[in-house]
C-alpha cells in the first residue's frame, strides 16, 4: 500500500531548532521523526512512501541513500510552491501515480496507532475517507469532530463524521476527539482536490467529505503526540525512556555522546556528538547532537542545540545551534538566539 506524508511545513513552532534541520529529520530518541513514522507505516502494511516536501530534499536522501527505509521504499515530491496540505497530498499522490486506497500521515505525528487496524476500519465501513482520532484535554490547537454510530472497530470506535471544524475557538469545539494526522483516502478523495493550488485538506476537503457523508474516523487511545510543538517534541524524545511506548525505545545516551563520570543526568537523552561536562546537572532535558553543557551549569526542561557554558542556569529554554549562553548566565522560559 503507498502512503503520502507530509513534510513540507517550516517547522515555525520549533524554531530556532529547525533553522539548520528541517522538522521531520529532528531526532527522537537518536532517530530522525520521519524514519520513526515510516518504519510505523511499515509494520501497518505501507510498502511504498512518497514524502510530499515543499523544499530542498538533499537532507532526506542522505538519511535514505537507498531510497528505502527498512523494507519500505521512499519517493519525494517536491512541490514548486508550498501548496497547503490538501495541495501536497495530490500533487505527491499525482507524481507516485498513486491510484488504489492509500494512507497519508502527518510528518510530525508519533504515535503507536497500528495502521492497519485504520485501513481495517475504513474497509469495514466502506468509507472515502477514514481518519484517525484522538480524545484530548484541550482540543482547540487541533481539528476537532463530531463522531455518531460509535462502534468498536479495530480496537478503537468507528463512526461517520458529522462535522470537522479545524482550530475551534476555545470553548467552542464540538468534542474533545481531535484528527490525529494519519488519514486512510479512497482515490476518489483525489478527485475532490483541484490540481496546482494551495488547498487545505481540514479546512476545504474534510468539511466536503462531511457533508457527502463518506468520512469516518476512528478514535483509538494509543499513545499520541504531535511533535511540532517544543514541550510535545521534548516529551516524544522523553516518552521513549518510560518503557509506555509499543515499539519504540531509545537510550538515554548515546555511545558518541561524551558525558563527564561528574555529570548528573536525569531523565535526559544526549545525542551523538553532544558534550556535557562535571559536576552539571541535567533534567528532564533533550541535547540534541552536537550540543554542549560546560562544567557545573544546571539545565532544567529544555532542548540544547547550541552551548551552554559553565556555571549557567538554563529553564525551560530552547538553545538553537547557533545559541550560546554565555558563562554564569540565567535563561528561563527564552530561546537562544531571541526568535524576531
Ligand atoms: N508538503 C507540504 N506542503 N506539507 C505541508 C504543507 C505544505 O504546503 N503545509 C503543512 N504541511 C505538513 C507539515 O509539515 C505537517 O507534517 C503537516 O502538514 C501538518 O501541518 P502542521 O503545521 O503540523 O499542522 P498542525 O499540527 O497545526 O495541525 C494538523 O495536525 C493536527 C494533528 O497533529 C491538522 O491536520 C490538525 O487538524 C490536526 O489535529
Ligand atoms: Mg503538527
Amino acid at each position: 500500500m503507498d502512503a503520502v506524508v507530509l513534510v513540507g511545513g517550516f517547522g515555525t513552532r520549533l524554531r530556532p531548532l529547525t533553522e539548520q534541520i528541517p522538522k521531520p529529520m529532528l531526532p527522537v530518541g537518536h532517530v530522525p521523526m520521519i524514519e520513526r513514522l515510516i518504519r510505523r507505516l511499515g509494520r501497518g502494511g505501507v510498502t511504498d512512501v512518497v514524502l510530499a516536501l515543499g523544499f530542498k530534499p538533499e537532507p532526506f536522501h542522505e538519511a535514505f541513500p537507498a531510497d528505502r527505509c527498512g523494507d519500505v521504499r521512499v519517493t519525494y515530491a517536491v512541490e514548486p510552491e508550498p501548496l497547503d496540505t490538501a495541495g501536497a497530498i495530490r500533487f505527491a499522490a499525482d507524481t507516485a501515480g498513486i491510484d488504489s486506497t492509500f494512507v497519508v500521515a502527518n510528518g510530525d505525528v508519533m504515535t503507536d496507532l497500528d495502521v492497519g487496524a485504520l485501513v481495517e476500519a475504513h474497509r469495514v465501513a466502506g468509507a472515502e475517507a477514514t481518519i484517525h482520532l484522538i480524545g484530548v484535554e484541550d482540543p482547540s490547537a487541533f481539528g476537532v469532530v463530531e463522531l455518531v454510530d460509535g462502534s468498536e472497530s479495530g480496537g478503537g470506535r468507528a463512526g461517520r463524521i458529522e462535522r470537522f471544524v479545524e482550530k475551534p475557538a476555545p470553548g467552542t469545539e464540538p468534542s474533545n476527539l481531535i484528527n490525529a494526522g494519519t488519514y486512510v483516502f479512497e482515490p476518489a478523495v483525489l478527485e475532490r482536490i483541484p490540481a496546482g493550488r494551495r488547498v487545505s485538506i481540514e479546512r476545504d476537503t474534510f468539511p466536503e467529505l462531511v457533508e457527502a457523508g463518506s468520512m469516518f474516523g476512528l478514535a483509538t487511545v494509543d499513545y499520541w503526540i504531535d511533535a511540532g510543538v517544543p514541550d510535545l517534541y521534548r516529551a516524544a524524545n522523553l516518552d521513549l525512556l518510560s518503557g509506555d511506548r509499543v515499539h519504540d525505545s531509545c537510550e538515554a545516551i548515546s555511545p558518541d555522546a561524551s558525558v563527564d563520570p561528574g555529570a548528573t543526568l536525569m531523565n535526559t537523552i544526549v545525542g551523538a556528538g553532544a558534550v556535557i561536562e562535571s559536576g552539571t546537572t541535567v533534567v528532564d532535558t533533550v541535547v540534541l547532537p552536537g550540543g554542549f553543557i560546560g562544567a557545573r551549569a544546571q539545565v532544567e526542561s529544555s532542548l540544547v542545540m547550541g552551548r551552554v557554558e559553565a556555571d549557567a542556569t538554563v529553564i525551560e529554554a530552547i538553545i538553537g545551534a547557533e545559541g550560546v549562553v554565555a558563562e554564569g548566565d540565567h535563561v528561563a522560559f527564552d530561546t537562544v538566539p531571541a526568535q524576531q
